[in-house]
């Protein structure tokens, strides 16, 4: 089999692998040349895998560790305990920069998205590196937050969201996503176990920074996050059917664009199991 070939997308982050057909029964040789490119890049698409269905996912995702369940508090999507079915016509609306499932003590080494059903227009995702971000943060700015803990949370960002909805959805909404609250702590600051890079470690599940006053802590999260989020160190894809995405859940934060109102739009996710986050003084 010829090797993938590994196009950059955008300047800081991002590559399409193109001559790669997913699925369970890949050679080592491509799966350790896939892990490679997603080490090096953060987020890397495929397109054109409209032959991967449920198993297919879940069988390609297992080449790259153990699965987690789809979701801590989110129903699995039928008989597949690893699937997380992001309907958005069912009122799932996670629109802010995250990295995902931060709110507990292990959250995903990398998720791998399936574009089921994708509105015409809009409802691109973007994805951001959070190496780069924390290489770029002011010198002053990055000995401050290397020392610091944030308290992660499922109720502070799901709670927040859900009140912008309709009464009904709001209350169904925070069944489904609070309906048992995770609290951990994590560095802000994590070294990659892989490439030893240090990164930000935030997003919208970040409620507070230990040891700080609420004022600061909110302001700090906000000024950090800023620079995380900055359009020079993100990347945007346009769905098809049928493509994926895999992203380095520790070294990226990612939110969809909402701009796609009642338009049909249907994504599974798989989780691949994760560490302990490490900050820099172990
Ligand atoms: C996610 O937040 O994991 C899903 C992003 C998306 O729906 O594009």
């Amino acid at each position: 089999m010829s090797s993938p070939v590994i196009s950059p997308v955008a300047g800081r982050i991002g590559a399409e692998v193109s001559g790669v057909r997913l699925g369970g029964d890949l050679p080592a040789e491509t799966v350790q040349e896939i892990r490679a490119a997603l080490l090096r890049h953060k987020v890397i698409f495929f397109r054109g895998q409209e032959h991967l269905d449920e198993r297919g996912q879940v069988a390609f995702a297992g080449l790259l560790g153990d699965l987690t369940t789809a979701h801590p508090t989110v129903p699995a999507l039928n008989g597949n305990s690893s699937i997380l079915d992001l309907d958005y016509s069912n009122g799932h609306k996670v629109d802010r920069w995250h990295t995902d499932v931060t709110f507990v003590d292990r959250p995903p080494l990398a998720s791998v998205l399936r574009a089921v059903t994708v509105p015409p227009a809009g409802g691109d995702t973007l994805w951001a590196n959070t190496v780069t971000a924390y290489e770029n943060l002011p010198q002053e700015l990055t000995r401050l937050v290397e020392g610091l803990r944030a308290v992660h949370t499922n109720q502070f960002d799901y709670a927040r969201i859900a009140t912008s909805d309709d009464p009904e959805r709001t209350r169904k909404y925070a069944e489904v996503f609070t309906s048992t609250v995770f609290e951990t702590e994590h560095p802000v600051v994590r070294v990659h176990p892989e490439t030893g890079e240090r990164s930000i470690l935030l997003g919208d599940f970040a409620k507070r920074v230990v040891g700080l006053p609420a004022d600061i802590s909110a302001t700090l999260i906000r000024l950090v996050q800023e620079q995380v989020t900055q359009v020079e160190n993100t990347v945007r894809w346009r769905w098809s059917p049928g493509d994926v995405a895999i992203w380095d859940n520790r070294a990226t934060q990612h939110r969809v664009v909402h701009d796609f109102g009642d338009q049909p739009r249907r994504l599974h996710r798989v989780t691949v199991t994760g560490d302990v986050p490490v900050g820099v003084d172990g």
